[in-house]
């Protein structure tokens, strides 16, 4: 049984994301997507957000769960006894910093952690977390972003801290 992880930030989870685990799950016989707990960043939504919304869009993807990590991808991906990690690719840009990760993830699990990239969709390519939520603090339309329910915590979420709505 071929299994792989999709890690990520997912904050928050995009139509790009979700192109990538609809695809990665029709590869991968199971394909867990874990969100990083990074205690460096300060991220818009907590892992436990991050996990619920990511639950609710993959849903009707039975072979996808959804879990969390800290640390290390390498150490991670051991305990769960799992040699593939899924990364997406929207342009050359992001090439050169995943492959770094790519290298560096083979180099220091001993070959155990293989890193297979998939390329964003062209419908997708523009997207990214970031600029969701920079549309979402102003207010701007996200709706070709993201699924409608994660639209409507982004601007929740935005009313609640208020950010983003200085002129
Ligand atoms: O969605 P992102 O923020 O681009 O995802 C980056 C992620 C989570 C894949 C990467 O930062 C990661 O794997 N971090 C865990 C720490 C780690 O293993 N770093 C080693 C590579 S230098």
């Amino acid at each position: 049984m071929k299994a792989a992880i999709y890690p990520g930030s997912f904050d928050p989870v995009t139509y790009g994301h979700l192109d990538i685990i609809r695809r990665a799950s029709e590869i991968f016989d199971e394909l867990t997507v874990s969100v990083l707990n990074n205690k460096t960043k300060t991220p818009l939504f907590s892992v436990e957000e991050r996990v619920k919304m990511l639950e609710e869009a993959t849903r009707d993807l039975p072979n996808v769960t959804i879990d969390s990590f800290s640390g290390l991808l390498i150490d991670y991906a051991a305990r769960k006894d799992i040699h593939v990690a899924i990364r997406g690719l929207r342009a050359i840009t992001d090439f050169e910093y995943e492959l770094q990760i790519a290298q560096t993830n083979r180099k220091f699990s001993d070959g155990k952690l293989d890193t297979v990239f998939l390329t964003t969709s062209l419908e997708y390519a523009y997207l990214s977390s970031s600029t969701v939520k920079e549309i979402a603090s102003f207010n701007g339309d996200i709706s070709e972003c993201v699924p409608d329910f994660v639209g409507r915590l982004l601007y929740e979420k935005y009313k609640e801290t208020g950010a983003g709505n200085e002129q």
